[in-house]
């Protein structure tokens, strides 16, 4: 694509708006009504969040992760304990996330501090995966350099075969992590580049809310 067409590309936002009078108080409440509309509009992948960690140094990364579950303890996502991300939460237990509905012109951003998920709950949440998603988290060395695609293929199939009748437990390397907000924001796309944005900030132990300039 040239550079005239991504100068000329420009969405105007206009649908709705976000008021102090229209928020929940608690930060985890508004989360719920805005997922839920989300799915109600039906926004593809809603549960996917961009998922930002950090080395020790502060490099940081970024990739998309599924959301699977989320009350007041936190954002529980699930992943392969020796990737880039679960060395890099080692490092850096700091992270954030985004989520984006363009459908409702709307982004939530949360800031927080990650902690890895009990064992118990990584195996009650393992055992709801279809059975092609157990093998394949058992046949995934993520974000190894691997020698082809059909290395992967084979490790699939062989797991396959080791697992053929038997119950496909949780492998040791996979499992949850929580990101336990610390900042909420809820941005809602305005006319003119004047966008609604009201960040919720944990301090001395109750959710503050404030109106950020676009
Ligand atoms: C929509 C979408 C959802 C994804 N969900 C997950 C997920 O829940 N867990 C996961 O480990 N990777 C997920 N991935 C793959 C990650 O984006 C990423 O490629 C992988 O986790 C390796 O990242 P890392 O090398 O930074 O650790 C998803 C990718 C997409 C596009």
């Amino acid at each position: 694509m040239g550079r005239k067409k991504l100068i000329d590309l420009r969405t105007e936002y206009h649908q709705r708006e976000l008021n102090e009078t229209d928020i929940d108080k608690n930060p985890f409440k508004q989360f719920d009504v805005w997922f839920n509309e989300a799915v109600d509009a039906k926004c593809y992948d809603p549960n996917a969040m961009a998922l930002a960690t950090s080395t020790f140094e502060g490099k940081p990364s970024v990739r998309l992760v599924l959301l699977k579950m989320i009350d007041e303890r936190g954002l529980a996502f699930f992943t392969n304990y020796d990737s880039k991300k679960s060395r890099q939460i080692l490092q850096n237990p700091f992270g954030a996330v985004v989520f984006f509905w363009p459908e409702l012109e709307r982004q939530i951003r949360i800031e927080g501090k990650i902690v890895k998920s009990s064992d118990s709950e990584s195996d009650l949440y393992f055992r709801t995966r279809p059975e092609a998603s157990k093998i394949g988290a058992w046949a995934s060395p993520q974000s190894q350099v691997i020698p082809n695609r059909r290395y992967l293929e084979q490790l699939q199939a062989d797991f396959r075969e080791e697992f053929n009748g038997k119950t496909i437990k949780r492998p040791p390397n996979w499992g949850g992590y929580r990101l336990v907000p610390s900042i909420f924001e809820f941005w809602q796309g305005r006319a003119n580049r004047l966008h609604d944005r009201i960040q919720y900030s944990f301090t001395n132990n109750v959710w503050v809310t404030e109106r950020l300039a676009p």
